[in-house]
């Protein structure tokens, strides 16, 4: 869907950017085509690569600066560095820069040098590994002794265990153990950094929390820690082989980086190679200070409210990284509960404060994309309002659904759950506009008429943002109060009904008159 008026044409005095059109459909998402972000190492939400690097090719150009202030893993970055862009990674989250510098730095080194680092793995590894599958308590407890453990530090009070060390039974405690002191002996360089990503990512499968998949191989599988966000401890955990699940890892790693080098090859042939990629670790506020009115294109999703806490979640990787995030860090993170039990009245008002502060990175005649999702109109109400009053004008609004991971969360639930983000896209005009955000406004006749115009089916994702968006051109995005339930209950009144198989709402072959048409 699209939002208000479009830049047709280069403006007086403005430049290519100001001349691009948005984009008006949905992509649909390729999520397991890169092997760079798939399979490498895991991340909450991270978002579908080839939807970023649509946005980035379109909203900007080469050499440009594009920054992604909540960056996560670095889908943004890294596709703005392998697109001949200065890519700008920030977060946080010490675990989310391991992954973003880690993806990025298998650029560097040769192919030869990353399989020689796994092979020398293999000779130190594989048979220790399989003769501690085979040892009894006593002697998993001697072996424990001498080695290197991680601290047993307190987790999140929701977690279902109180130390760190209790994620994991001995033998898996004592496998990683001894591959991270082999991996911490490799001679530094880029292959050893490698080696260390696809043995963090190895320890998402060897703890407690992992759960394998039903009916498929027992590798298959994730942990709580990415399906119900909280550390909960399997019913029947299992252990998989500690070298072969390593391996595995490591495969993918070295895939990614041949995927990497072969992109790299193409574009210093044909267009040349200019890509260039920064980390950065501060809160939104700092960042603004550092590219205040230097930024090309920013591409982001802040935390959706209270789903996820980021920096607890990462605790696993984190503390045997030894990568804590600090104390200003949690308390700077954005989000509602968590630890610290930050409060949403904070989320709301920190949440409008970072859409300020990235329209204060960017330069005049620039675009800006955010990815959201959430029920609360309050969330979506302080992106718009505070762009608005900054002079950043939405342009464009795009709800994508339909991709494997929002099936996969649909399946889990149903109609109460909201799987596909909004992407709203803004054009920075520096004009700052006052919002009228109180005007008159009847949801169930917004939903009702949104309903009519959809022939046979529509998706509740599509459907919800659509009256978000129909509240916010009608200057009422403060009077649209509505709740999950409610929502859900006028759709059923006027005369539709949930179709659990395909995730969507059908009209009802019954009552075939909506009330509005
Ligand atoms: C929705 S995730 C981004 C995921 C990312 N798009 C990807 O593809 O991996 C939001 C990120 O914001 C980070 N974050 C939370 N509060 C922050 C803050 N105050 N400053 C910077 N990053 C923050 C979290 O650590 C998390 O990685």
């Amino acid at each position: 869907m699209q939002a208000r008026r479009t830049v047709s044409t280069i403006e007086p005095g403005g430049s290519v950017h100001a001349a691009i059109q948005p984009l008006e459909k949905p992509i649909a998402a390729e999520r397991q085509a890169a092997r760079r972000h798939y399979g490498v190492h895991p991340y909450f939400t991270r978002r579908p690569f080839n939807v970023v690097r649509r946005y980035i090719l379109q909203y900007s150009k080469e050499g440009d600066r594009v920054l992604d202030p909540f960056g996560g893993s670095g889908v943004t970055a890294i596709e703005a560095f392998l697109e001949n862009r200065i890519g700008i990674q920030n977060d946080i989250n010490p675990l989310a820069n391991f992954i973003a510098r880690g993806i990025v730095g298998l650029a560097e080194g040769t192919i030869e040098e990353y399989r020689d680092s796994l092979g020398a793995l293999r000779n130190q590894c594989r048979e220790k590994l399989n003769d501690i599958q085979r040892m009894d308590d006593t002697a998993l407890a001697t072996v424990r002794r001498i080695l290197l453990l991680p601290p047993n530090v307190r987790l999140p009070s929701n977690a279902d265990v109180e130390r760190y060390h209790d994620l994991f039974s001995t033998r898996q405690l004592v496998s990683l153990a001894v591959l991270r002191q082999a991996v911490d002996n490799l001679p530094t360089g880029p292959s050893k950094q490698a080696m260390l990503i696809a043995w963090s990512a190895t320890l998402t499968k060897l703890n407690k929390t992992f759960l394998s998949a039903e009916g498929r191989s027992e590798s298959r599988g994730g942990s709580s820690i990415f399906s119900i966000y909280r550390y909960k401890i399997a019913r029947r955990p299992i252990e998989l082989p500690p070298w072969e699940t390593f391996e595995e890892r490591a495969k993918n790693v070295i895939a990614a980086k041949l995927e990497i080098d072969k992109t790299i090859e193409i574009k210093k042939r044909t267009e040349g190679w200019r890509g260039v990629f920064e980390e950065h670790a501060e809160d939104i506020a700092e960042l603004k200070d550092r590219f205040r009115g230097q930024i090309d294109y920013i591409f982001t999703d802040p935390p959706y409210g209270g789903h996820i806490s980021y920096l607890d979640l990462s605790t696993l990787w984190n503390v045997w990284l030894n990568q804590n995030p600090t104390k200003k860090a949690r308390e700077m993170e954005l989000i509602v509960g968590g630890e610290l039990k930050h409060s949403e009245g904070r989320y709301i008002e920190r949440l409008s404060d970072s859409i300020r502060d990235c329209v204060t990175m960017l330069k005049q005649g620039r675009w800006m994309s955010v990815v959201f999702q959430h029920w609360k109109v309050a969330y979506f109400d302080a992106i718009l309002t505070s762009a608005s009053h900054c002079g950043a004008e939405l342009r464009a609004a795009i709800s994508q659904v339909g991709d494997p991971i929002w099936s996969m969360h649909k399946k889990k639930r149903n109609e109460s759950v909201l799987a596909g983000e909004l992407i709203l896209t803004f054009y920075k005009t520096g004009e700052p506009c006052r919002v009228h955000r109180n005007g008159d406004f009847d949801v169930s006749q917004s939903i009702g008429e949104i309903l009519a115009s959809n022939r046979t089916h529509i998706f509740g994702e599509s459907l919800f943002n659509r009256v978000v968006l129909e509240a916010w051109n009608k200057s009422a995005i403060g009077a649209l109060d509505i709740s999950k339930t409610d929502f859900i209950e006028i759709v059923k009144k006027h005369g539709w009904h949930y179709d659990e198989k395909n995730h969507y709402w059908v009209r009802d072959t019954k009552s075939q008159q909506s009330l509005f048409n």
